[in-house]
């Protein structure tokens, strides 16, 4: 499986998908590592394991759809099987979506449907909740609302601050992208019809 990973952070996650890789948890290729912005500490990261990494500075292009073209033609001459967003904070227009449809996953830190978009930590902390977690997801156009592949659920202590809750879930994350990776390249999960698909079975 040729993998895509584009960032725009730190890139914890694109670091727990490339440990996966070399111990052999993962079947799998990271081809590239594109990030929208130059300083993203996860460029580092990748370098420092060998992997392409590339820039597409989202400030260079005047309309979103422009960016979007660029970044799917990138994807296109890698021949990406799978896009892997790992803390990727550019929202990617309906045609780029369509595109790859059933081939771009991404990690949200909630258990959805709940809290989508920003702020997951503050907003699960100021509501009292007891369980929060975290998500992987096919992407469709709306955002955050894509079918769930696989959730982890933390739960919420009583004086947690969004840092430290940040923190479990983010631990969480890091253990469950990984594995939804192998399950992709390993055959085991597809999307049809914008349902999740276990071992050829509509769940
Ligand atoms: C994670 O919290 C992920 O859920 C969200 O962005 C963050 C990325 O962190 N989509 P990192 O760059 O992988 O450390």
């Amino acid at each position: 499986l040729r993998i895509a990973v584009l960032i725009s952070g730190s890139g914890s996650n694109l670091q727990a998908i490339i440990d996966g890789i070399e111990t052999g948890e993962i079947d799998a290729t990271i081809v590239r590592v594109i990030s929208n912005r130059p300083g993203a500490g996860g460029l580092e990261r990748a370098r420092r394991h060998g992997i392409d990494t590339e820039v597409i500075d989202h400030r260079q292009f005047a309309r979103r759809a422009d960016y979007d073209r660029r970044l799917a033609g990138r994807l296109e001459a890698l021949a990406a099987d799978l896009v892997v967003l790992a803390g990727f904070m550019r929202i990617l227009g309906d045609a780029f979506v369509e595109r790859f449809e059933g081939q771009l996953i991404n990690i949200h830190p909630s258990l959805l449907p709940a809290y989508r978009g920003l702020h997951t930590h503050e907003r699960v902390i100021a509501d009292g909740q007891r369980q929060h977690g975290c998500s992987v997801h096919y992407v469709i156009p709306e955002l955050d609302a894509g079918p769930v592949i696989a959730q982890a659920v933390v739960p919420v202590h009583a004086d947690d601050t969004p840092a430290r809750l940040e923190d479990r879930v983010r631990a969480m994350e890091h253990r469950l992208y990984p594995r939804v990776v192998q399950w992709i390249a390993a055959g085991r999960v597809a999307m049809a019809n914008r349902s999740v698909v276990f071992d050829g079975q509509t769940g």
